[in-house]
């Protein structure tokens, strides 16, 4: 709900637990006053204000009043030049060379829907929306900050659009999407950094005097930072404590900046990353920012997960993949690499067809001449050495065994030895005259350029016409350099990064609104770009080239922070693992691999009759708890941070009536007595029945005695003999 108070002049978005509050104060600027808990109805006007402080100066519509200053004013949207000294999200360069916009409050309006953000993600479905104008007073730049509220989730989801009303062209040096000011500093600040084959692990940091900056310069949202960062109270538990998430829905260069103030308050600002950036505006255009999606809990990290993870699942994943039931797959990469053919492939899919397997994908090396990953991207046309008769024959094949058929792309990349590259060694990005940086063998296309959509488009349309596929693997392999266009003048070359990612989201809109049962799945060397952006054209995400079932534990853990688990790309993979040589029980593969978009990645055909038979069983497993995995409440038992012996995580169903609990061993240690695990989700004063793995009933006792009192682990040595190393066990709990 959204109200204004024409006589205060304070503006309350409230939702189902929490209220934003915000006021046009006594010289007309935008405030913030709260986010966080509801305020009874009540407004805090005027109870924190700052006041004085020396070398905090006041604007000029002050005049000498020195109890005000916009460097210790709450802001809604920050910005450089005018007094406050902390991060900006605007930063402009008007006609004249002047850059000190002072932007005043000047008009507001209350929609019932959400405004669309013309080739940029954003949540979707029941909202409300209120779009405040702020314009400059010298120059009538004008700043539209749109405030869309999701009550069910505590979510509000936040964009600016900078209008260039000048009548001159002005630059914009930085241009972020949200500014989230709190009156306080006492808290953490939550990130998730990595690298390849290692994303999202958790970090957990006090924020400071001075900046903490999460960010990537690499074109992507990175393995390396994710765009999304959690403040929350020192002493927040899964159970306890404010905490306010900041996701970005963006998949380029972004920046997240948690900023602690000389006045003991603290900002983060979020938006895509002024590094790099640098976009002109002429008189008359305007800028739109990327959307991020605030959520708050004050009950905890756990609340705060399973919000996003609901807004997510409804109000950012779209079409028929969104709600539906995705099928589990058999993916060749780990099983042949680029060593297959048709006969091989089929093969694959037979037995994975008698095992319960439902789609086979054709991952990298089916196309052009690329029999390695020196050559051929680029070049979208089947190689018909490797699928003899083309990919027609070859999906008539795999639907006759009543599987269906999936195919990788990398449509973003090029490489030299490539016909495309041939023809267009332009099209690449690079400085001309000046040499290149490779990665993985290959180059960057120009995604900003339409010729160079068109033509990747025309290929993949070919292609997915061609058969009748049902699912597409959408890869980028390595991150941008030598970012330069042939379709911009040398100053306007700081719009590149931006216009690269605009043009990668005009590819998959147009591919997915022409293929609309097919199902996207985003990747990037794993989890590279796994972000709300993307979350917005792929319901699916390859989380992590790391397949090793231990390793996946943590980054499944940190991944579960900002994105549901219907997200997740997940597959048992064979051993030794070829990431960590480290070898798993099967069983113990399967548990880690359920909690995600489940499928296998070895070869079938090579497995036991046993291996065989526990596919069987995991996939049959997998369907009975599907809707508990991608529908249910989720729940972190154990905290990986403080200790990474065990991981313990449940799926309960919102109305309590089913659970699952997950717990899986990372190390074994003699002496050892496993941690008490308090479930969460049940019905306090209902008798549930808990069967084990083998479908044996445990014992059966009240919701309120699981989640209380608590269950201790299982012991790895409980564990089928020879499966102590790495022991995992599942738990079911049925209501009765
Ligand atoms: C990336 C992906 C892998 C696989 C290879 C193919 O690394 O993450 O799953 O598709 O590319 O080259």
């Amino acid at each position: 709900m959204i109200r204004y108070d024409e006589k205060s002049r304070v503006f309350t978005l409230e939702t189902a637990h929490a209220a934003y509050q915000m006021s046009v104060d006594r010289y007309g600027y935008l405030k913030h006053q709260h986010f966080g808990d509801k305020l009874g109805g009540g407004c805090c006007e005027g109870l924190l204000d700052a006041g004085f402080m020396s070398f905090s100066p006041a604007p000029d519509v002050a005049g000498r009043d020195y109890t005000y200053s916009l460097d210790l004013t709450a802001q809604e949207y920050s910005v450089s030049g005018a007094g406050d000294y902390r991060s900006p999200c605007l930063a402009v360069n008007f006609a004249d060379g002047g850059r000190n916009p002072d932007l005043a409050y000047a008009s507001y309006r209350i929609l019932d829907e959400k405004p669309a953000l013309e080739g940029l993600p954003a949540l979707h479905g029941e909202c409300e929306t209120l779009e405040i104008t702020l314009r400059d007073r010298w120059t009538n730049l004008e700043v539209v900050l749109l405030y869309s509220v999701f009550a069910e989730y505590d979510a509000i989801a936040r964009s600016a659009k900078i209008v260039n009303r000048t009548g001159a062209p002005i630059t914009l040096d930085a241009a972020l999407s949200v500014c989230l000011d709190m009156q306080e500093n006492d808290f953490d600040l939550i990130h998730f950094w990595g690298r390849h084959a290692m994303e999202r692990l958790v970090e957990r940091t006090p924020v400071a005097h001075g900046k903490i900056c999460i960010d990537s310069v690499r074109g992507a949202s990175s393995h390396q930072h994710n765009p999304f960062v959690i403040l929350c109270d020192r002493t927040a538990t899964e159970d306890a404590g404010r905490c306010w998430g900041v996701s970005f829905l963006y998949s380029g260069n972004f920046a997240a900046c948690c900023e602690g103030d000389q006045a003991g308050c603290c900002r983060v600002t979020m938006g895509i990353n002024p590094t790099g950036f640098h976009w002109l505006l002429e008189d008359g255009e305007s800028f739109q920012t990327p959307e991020a999606a605030l959520v708050y809990s004050g009950e905890g990290l756990g609340a705060l997960s399973r919000r996003y993870h609901k807004l997510y699942r409804r109000n950012l994943c779209r079409g028929e993949w969104a709600r539906k039931q995705r099928p589990v797959l058999i993916n060749n990469w780990e099983a042949t690499y680029f060593d297959f053919d048709d006969d091989k492939l089929v093969s694959i899919a037979k037995t994975a067809s008698e095992l319960g397997v439902e789609m086979l994908v054709v991952d990298d090396g089916w196309f052009g001449n690329r029999f390695d990953d020196n050559r051929a991207l680029g070049d979208w046309i089947v190689n018909t050495e490797k699928v003899r008769g083309g990919m027609k024959s070859l999906c008539d094949r795999v639907n006759a065994l009543g599987m269906k058929l999936g195919l990788w792309f990398e449509p973003e990349m090029i490489s030299e030895d490539s016909d495309l590259y041939r023809a267009h060694p332009d099209w690449c990005l690079h400085v001309p005259g000046r040499g290149v940086c490779r990665g993985r063998n290959q180059l960057v296309l120009d995604m900003s350029r339409k010729e160079v959509r068109d033509a990747v488009h025309d290929m993949m349309y070919e292609v997915l016409s061609s058969a009748n596929f049902a699912y597409v693997k959408w890869d980028m392999n390595r991150h941008l350099t030598d970012v330069w266009t042939a379709s911009l003048p040398a100053d306007r070359q700081g719009e590149l990064y931006h216009r690269f990612i605009l043009g990668v989201y005009e590819l998959l809109e147009r591919l997915e609104s022409e293929f609309p049962h097919i199902l996207f799945e985003g990747c990037s060397g794993g989890g590279g770009r796994f972000d709300a952006g993307m979350l917005y054209y792929h319901p699916q995400i390859w989380c992590s080239d790391d397949t090793d079932a231990v390793e996946r534990l943590e980054i499944q853990y940190g991944t579960s922070f900002g994105y549901p688990v219907s997200a997740v790309g997940s597959h048992v993979s064979a051993c030794p693992n070829h990431q960590t040589g480290r070898t798993t029980p099967f069983h113990t593969r399967g548990v880690v691999a359920m909690s995600g978009t489940f499928g296998y990645e070895l070869d079938l055909t090579k497995l036991t009759d046993r291996e065989k038979e526990q596919v069987k069983e995991q996939v049959k497993q997998y369907h009975k708890l599907y809707s508990l995995i991608n529908d249910g409440d989720y729940y972190r038992l154990l905290d990986m941070t403080r200790q990474q012996e065990v991981s313990a995580w449940e799926f309960a169903a919102e109305d309590g009536a089913r659970a699952v609990l997950n717990v899986v061993y990372a190390h074994v240690r003699t002496n050892y007595i496993p941690p008490v695990l308090h479930l969460r989700g049940l019905t306090p004063d209902a008798s549930y029945r808990v069967t084990d793995d083998s479908g044996n009933e445990v014992g059966t006792w009240t919701g309120a005695v699981l989640m209380h009192a608590g269950m201790r682990a299982p012991r790895p040595s409980d564990a089928p003999a020879g499966e102590s190393d790495y022991a995992a066990f599942q738990f079911e709990l049925e209501r009765l």
